[in-house]
């Protein structure tokens, strides 16, 4: 992160706070968040995005700080269920700039959405519409809608596939004219209002090209919703997904860069089609948290395995692993660590940095050089580990959540507590 940097004793600070003083206190694993660094990447979006809404992907992690953060900066937020939703309702954020996604949202968390005023839903399937009109109905309201739609676009970091297969299940097909007919059912419905289109088209994406493919075929049923059903919708959502640099070989383009891009051909697009513009937003998530947060490890055992053809690898394990951070065994995702309680000018080895849970799959950083006088006590530091990590984090073999510590200005807080044995065993009913 931005204010993350080590002294001469090698001891890295963030925030302006000395990790191993921050870990003293709360122990380890840690998570550490730079409220400054999430906060400027937060403003570097909207500011990048001038014009559009940006809604902070809560899926990547949320917390009522978070929360209030997102707010605080300008920007909206996205939820994608019930337990998100009570988060940002807990933090006070208007819900009129809460977005609502999920492609199994239950009636009861329907209605407690609609109930709450949430600015729009993002509807996902048939069933759907029929719920959202009835609970609207019901509570003499018309709820602002959005279509999920799948443009046929698929895309994975460096690439993307223009004529993806449409098997998954999220959204409405847009090839297939089931958006198109989802369209023409919510302007039947007199508390529905239908505000736009929504696509997304894959997470942790540095080629802007698939973004550019997706906005030319939504913005054509756009103009077809238009036209055949007399219905003109002032908004457009391009999803999330803006990749950020897990390792050194990434370089992610600034949001403002990102910005022109996709504006441009949503701007040249509209004028083929004849449409005015429609107010645009987009979801990202990862690309503001992820870099914003570290992951704080201590060492427990360090043990040398013999490896085919005589050589060795250092296997370096530490007190968390997979439960606080499921990427690399579920997506087999490339992290790198450093060395941050001391400085070490021993010779380099090549390690791989593994967790305590039982599984082999349980690793941390697969490669990695760290000095080869790593030993028990010493602090390593995990960086880039905001999106996906505490938000996907589990309890296996009975682990306790990590805390969650924003740091910033030479303070750390406790946004998120550890786990104790008693949350643990209080569901546990015997
Ligand atoms: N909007 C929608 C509708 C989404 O489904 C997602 C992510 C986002 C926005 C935010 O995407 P982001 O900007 O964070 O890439 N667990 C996976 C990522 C799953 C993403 C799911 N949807 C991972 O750890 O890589």
């Amino acid at each position: 992160s931005k204010t993350a940097r080590k002294d001469d004793d090698g001891v890295l600070h963030v925030g302006g706070v000395a990790v191993p003083d921050l870990v003293a206190d709360v122990n380890t694993p840690a998570y550490v968040l730079d409220e400054e660094d999430f906060r400027s990447r937060a403003r570097a979006f909207r500011e990048g995005f001038a014009g559009y809404d940006v809604y902070y992907a809560g899926k990547a992690f949320l917390s009522v700080a978070v929360a209030k953060w997102v707010a605080e900066e300008g920007l909206c937020l996205d939820v994608c269920s019930d337990g998100e939703l009570s988060v940002a309702l807990r933090a006070g954020v208007d819900p009129a700039r809460i977005g609502y996604h999920g492609n199994n949202k239950a009636p009861m968390e329907l209605r407690r959405a609609i109930a709450a005023g949430v600015g729009r839903i993002i509807v996902d399937s048939f069933q759907e519409i029929d719920r959202i009109a009835d609970v609207a109905a019901q509570l003499g309201v018309v709820q602002p809608v959005m279509i999920r739609v799948t443009a046929g676009v698929e895309a994975h970091t460096h690439e993307f596939i223009a004529t993806a297969h449409e098997d998954q299940k999220f959204g409405f097909s847009i090839s297939a004219g089931d958006a198109f007919e989802a369209a023409a059912r919510i302007v039947r419905q007199p508390s529905l209002d239908l505000r736009g289109l929504h696509s997304h088209i894959g997470s942790q994406i540095f080629d802007t090209s698939g973004w550019e493919v997706a906005a030319r075929r939504v913005l054509a049923l756009h103009a077809r919703i238009a036209a055949e059903l007399e219905h003109a919708m002032p908004e457009l959502d391009l999803g999330g997904g803006f990749g950020i640099a897990y390792t050194t070989q990434d370089d992610p383009a600034a949001p403002g860069d990102l910005a022109d891009r996709i504006t441009k051909i949503v701007d040249d697009e509209c004028t083929i089609l004849d449409l005015p513009r429609p107010h645009l937003s987009i979801e990202p998530g990862r690309a503001i948290v992820g870099p914003a947060m570290c992951t704080v490890y201590t060492v427990g055992t360090v043990k040398q395995v013999s490896l085919d053809g005589g050589a060795s690898r250092t296997y370096v394990s530490v007190d968390g692993g997979m439960s606080d951070n499921i990427r690399p065994a579920l997506y087999d995702a490339d992290y790198s660590c450093s060395l941050v309680s001391r400085r070490s000018d021993a010779a380099p080895v090549l390690a791989r940095v593994v967790g305590k849970h039982c599984e082999s799959g349980d690793i941390v950083v697969k490669h990695e050089f760290l000095p080869g006088d790593i030993a028990p006590g010493d602090l390593i530091a995990v960086p880039g580990t905001g999106a996906y990590g505490r938000s996907m984090a589990s309890n296996y073999n009975h682990a306790l959540r990590p805390p969650v510590v924003a740091v910033r200005d030479g303070q750390a807080r406790v946004i998120v507590r550890r786990e104790t044995e008693d949350d643990l065993l209080a569901t546990d009913l015997g």
